[in-house]
């Protein structure tokens, strides 16, 4: 028996019109309810456009009550446009990100002034406010443009869908390009929206349920049970190399000195072992921080990752006399009684 050959050998997936019918049968079973939406025909645009704005970084239970208020309030466009700009920002109060609220006062004016809202994609694109994911939606939504509409929740799923290897905002025609070859013709609006709801109640960020996905069959990730490892991720940041110094005297009954770090700033407030600044650059002279004058043997280096650096201690060790005095702000302890920070642990642990 001969192997099978791959699925659509030439394309970067497995998507085609059959998974699309698949999710809106899908959908017309499962939708969420949600004030903008209906059931039958076209929705308004002034609706379809409102909702998108204030669904914009907020959610859709945030935004229900808002919807409701404005377009009891405000009916269509043009009684928006009309109205008294501190009661809109008044009505907008609560639902943060307030910019949106002037550009959508701004964009009601342009609307209203024009007429109708453009009908194309391109067109909304061209009003205050209205971005490449929002002029797409109310193309599609209110339009029946068969465009792609990506937001976070569609970039997961496709990312799924096709085990995307790369951040899906760094391959956005790969991601439209899936998301056109599903796109039914007929109803572009509802495939977006099924696609939102999809990401939203079953392709989840974590625990997705494919085994009651319409995508299921055509999805590469579920076959390789890694849906979770998508979208990837970008590469974090290199992150930067701090350098320093710590010496750790020890005096005959065990104990070592330590002092406490100023309370702003990394470490606030805990103990530490005597010792440079940390810094990209190592110490030019590093005994200028020992607390005193000793034989200091070079102990090794512990090195620590705090979020934004990783730091590298040389780490350097002495005998004290018993009798020692301390320099002022210093005191001796034994290590295990001083409450140390990991870092300062690792380093006395070094030169013990
Ligand atoms: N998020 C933003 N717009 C949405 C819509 N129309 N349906 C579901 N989720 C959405
Ligand atoms: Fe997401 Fe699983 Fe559906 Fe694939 S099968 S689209 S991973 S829920």
């Amino acid at each position: 028996m001969g192997t099978l050959p791959p699925v659509n050998p030439r394309s970067d997936h497995d998507l085609d019109r059959a998974a699309g019918a698949a999710l809106l049968a899908w959908y017309d079973r499962h939708r969420r309810r949600m004030p903008w939406r209906v059931t039958r025909g076209r929705p308004d645009p002034y609706r379809v456009w409102l909702s998108e704005i204030m669904l914009q970084q907020t959610t859709v239970a945030a935004v229900t009550p808002y919807f409701e208020r404005f377009t009891q309030r405000w009916p269509t466009v043009a009684a928006l446009a009309a109205a008294d700009e501190a009661d809109v920002m008044a009505a907008w109060a609560g639902l943060g990100y307030y910019a949106r609220a002037r550009n959508l006062i701004a964009c009601a004016k342009a609307v209203a002034a024009a007429g109708a809202f453009p009908t194309t994609a391109a067109g909304l694109r061209t009003l205050p406010g209205v971005g490449a994911y929002t002029s797409a939606a109310v193309a599609a939504i209110a339009f029946g443009e068969p465009v792609a509409v990506v937001d976070g929740n569609v970039e997961r799923v496709v990312s799924r869908l096709l085990m995307l290897d790369v951040p899906p905002k760094r391959a956005p025609a790969r991601v439209a390009a899936a998301v056109d070859a599903m796109m039914p013709p007929r109803r572009p609006g509802d495939f977006a929206q099924a696609m939102m709801d999809l990401g939203a109640t079953i392709c989840t960020p974590r625990k997705p349920v494919c085994s009651l996905c319409p995508l299921r069959a055509p999805c590469r990730a579920a076959a390789a049970g890694a849906a979770e490892d998508f979208p990837v991720k970008a590469p974090k940041k290199a992150r930067a190399i701090w350098e320093g110094v710590v010496f750790a005297p020890f005096r005959p009954d065990g104990t070592c000195l330590f002092r406490i770090r100023p309370a702003r700033g990394l470490l606030g407030g805990m103990p530490e072992l005597f010792g440079s600044a940390w810094d990209i650059a190592p110490p030019a002279e590093p005994f200028a921080f020992a607390p005193f004058a000793a034989r200091w043997q070079e102990a090794g280096v512990v090195t620590h990752g705090f979020t934004h650096a990783e730091l590298s201690l040389r780490v350097f060790r002495a005998d004290a006399a018993g009798g020692l005095h301390p320099p002022a702000g210093a005191f001796w302890k034994a290590p295990e009684e001083a409450g140390l920070p990991t870092l300062m642990k690792k380093a006395v642990a070094r030169a013990a």
